[in-house]
């Protein structure tokens, strides 16, 4: 199976490059290869490779500078998606795309369902709504896998920011009033493979549909951090709850953007493992890398 990644050195991107197995042929691309403000090229690299899954990790993810950066957003998060849409549509190959809890408004607070009314409050969220639309709009076999609150061990995350600020020895403010589902990026990258797995055994191919995959669970942002600390015995780094007019950030967050993955579980047998879960081997693999 030639399966085309754009966004290898992301964090969803590298944990599925780390997870590709045979008889996955993997031809991984980022920036350098192609830039996704150039249309062209990615309609060009899709029909050279012919492949039969693309897998889009790539995204225009600076949340607060896309409100001063909407044109790069834009063509990055919704212009690009459709071209690849398009292109795979021509080659007939199923293409796998990531969106956002954000695509919500977060004034629920019930877990989103994909039909659940989307309403995005800034540049970022917009952009990815609009790419959903414009592969959507394409037609052809595609899944947009909406997920949130990603981390990994590599990467520039909340998770390496908690441990960086705790270093320096003064308390941490941390938002209280913002409930997600924090998603470990390797977990989201083995439910994206066992989704491919299970289109590509399936004879019909008519697949056309959004589906959120996080880790199980729901937390603030505070309790992520409090869970962080306590999972590393860290007693000494202080985590105060502070509300988010507390912490003001150029684009506006939802308050609550925890996404059900029932029909990811129903239609595909996949079921994420908890946040909590997620986290520890986060950081198992974060001590066992240490030189
Ligand atoms: N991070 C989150 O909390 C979060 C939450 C919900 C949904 N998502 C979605 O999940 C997906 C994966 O996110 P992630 O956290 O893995 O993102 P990430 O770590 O920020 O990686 C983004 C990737 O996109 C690439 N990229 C950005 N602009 C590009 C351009 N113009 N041309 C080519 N490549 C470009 C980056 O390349 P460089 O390394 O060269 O910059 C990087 O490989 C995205 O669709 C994102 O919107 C993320």
């Amino acid at each position: 199976m030639k399966v085309l990644l754009f966004g290898r050195t992301g964090q969803v991107g590298s944990a599925l490059a780390e997870q590709a197995v045979a008889p996955v042929v993997l031809q991984s691309l980022h920036r350098v290869d192609v830039d996704l403000a150039d249309s062209s090229a990615i309609d060009r690299v899709i029909r050279q490779a012919q492949p039969d899954v693309v897998i889009n990790a790539a995204a225009y993810t600076a949340v607060d500078a896309a409100e001063s950066e909407p044109d790069q957003a834009y063509q990055v998060n919704a212009k690009a998606p459709g071209v690849m849409a398009q292109a795979c549509l021509e080659c007939q190959a199923l293409l796998v795309h990531y969106s956002t809890d954000y695509v919500f408004d977060g004034r629920g607070r019930q877990p989103y369902v994909e039909d659940s009314p989307t309403g995005p409050t800034g540049v970022y969220a917009r952009s990815k709504l609009a790419g959903e639309v414009a592969v959507m709009a394409a037609g052809g076999q595609a899944i947009i896998l909406r997920t949130g609150w990603v981390y990994s061990h590599d990467g520039r995350n909340f998770l390496h920011t908690m441990l960086r600020l705790a270093e320096s020895g003064v308390p941490l403010s941390v938002v209280a009033d913002q409930v997600g589902a924090p998603t470990y990026a390797p977990d989201l990258a083995t439910a994206t493979w066992k989704i491919i797995d299970r289109l590509q055994a399936q004879s019909n191919t008519s697949t056309l549909r959004i589906l959120h995959a996080t880790n199980h669970g729901e937390v603030s942002w505070h309790g992520f951090a409090s869970a962080l600390f306590e999972r590393l015995g860290r007693n000494d780094v202080v985590v105060e709850a502070i509300t988010t007019a507390m912490y003001p950030t150029a684009a506006p967050r939802p308050a609550y953007s925890v996404l059900s993955n029932d029909r990811l579980d129903k239609e595909f047998g996949v079921r994420l493992p908890s946040w909590e879960d997620g986290m520890m081997r986060c950081l198992d693999r974060l001590r066992t890398a240490k030189p």
